[in-house]
């Protein structure tokens, strides 16, 4: 990457954006959900609309706020609803960027009622959610696909792997080993990788890690 690059320009762009947890009902009062708190994604939709895109916001539950009139927020609860909101746009935008925490599994069935705790023990069986960022890589034409990659063990190995599966343009690896970065906090320590480049980056927060994600983005669609 060559970072003296900085357009800070995305007018005429349009970008979709995924963000935040996806709870899977179990009953009417329960769920499976993550401690995503969705504020990666809307500082990435906040910087993408500071530089004139167009920005289509579609989050899972979150407490997050965002107004800005480039940015179209769709709020979801579920991964199945998660995915249908995003081809009901992903054709007609020019950049993606996956950076919700999708609940890998959802229950097969959910209860009508609230199940009571009549035994000692309570086996729920989970199906697999669709891929929606996998869909996507399959369905790309002109867009420009990223990705995220939360891994504990052989992240650069198993971020590069998904690079690859779900036909992406750009990964950011969430680093969880160090100390202030992940879910709950505010601050992120990643590094970018396209098919050919890494770049490693420090410790920062969310907001100054949209900058440097959107900075690599633009640097690579100009190429
Ligand atoms: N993702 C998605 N839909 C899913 C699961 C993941 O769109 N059902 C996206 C995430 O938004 C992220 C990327 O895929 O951009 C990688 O998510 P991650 O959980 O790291 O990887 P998985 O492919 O789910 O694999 P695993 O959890 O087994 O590592
Ligand atoms: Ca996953």
């Amino acid at each position: 990457f060559n970072s003296s690059q900085k357009t800070k320009n995305l007018t005429g762009k349009t970008v979709l954006i995924t963000a935040g947890p996806t709870y899977e009902a179990i009953d009417p009062v329960r769920f499976i959900g993550n401690h995503s708190s969705g504020k990666m994604g809307f500082s990435i939709a906040q910087e993408a609309a500071n530089r004139g895109a167009k920005v289509i916001l579609i989050s899972g539950p979150s407490s997050q706020q965002i107004h800005h009139q480039n940015i179209e927020i769709h709020r979801v609860t579920s991964a199945k609803e998660m995915y249908e909101q995003v081809f009901n746009y992903y054709e007609n935008v020019d950049i993606a960027i996956a950076s919700a925490a999708v609940a890998d599994y959802a229950p097969k069935e959910i209860a009508k009622e609230k199940i009571k705790k009549n035994d000692d023990s309570l086996t729920i069986e989970l199906v697999k959610n669709p891929d929606i960022l996998k869909t996507m890589g399959d369905k790309k034409d002109k867009q420009f696909l990223v990705g995220f990659a939360l891994e504990t063990q052989n992240e650069e190995e198993n971020a590069k792997g998904k690079l690859q599966k779900k036909n992406l343009d750009m990964i950011v690896l969430n680093s969880l080993r160090e100390e202030g970065a992940g879910f709950k906090n505010d601050t992120n320590k990643i590094k970018i990788f396209t098919k050919t480049e890494m770049k490693e980056f420090t410790l920062k927060s969310k907001d100054e890690v949209a900058t440097d994600i959107l900075n690599c983005i633009e640097e690579q669609i100009l190429k």
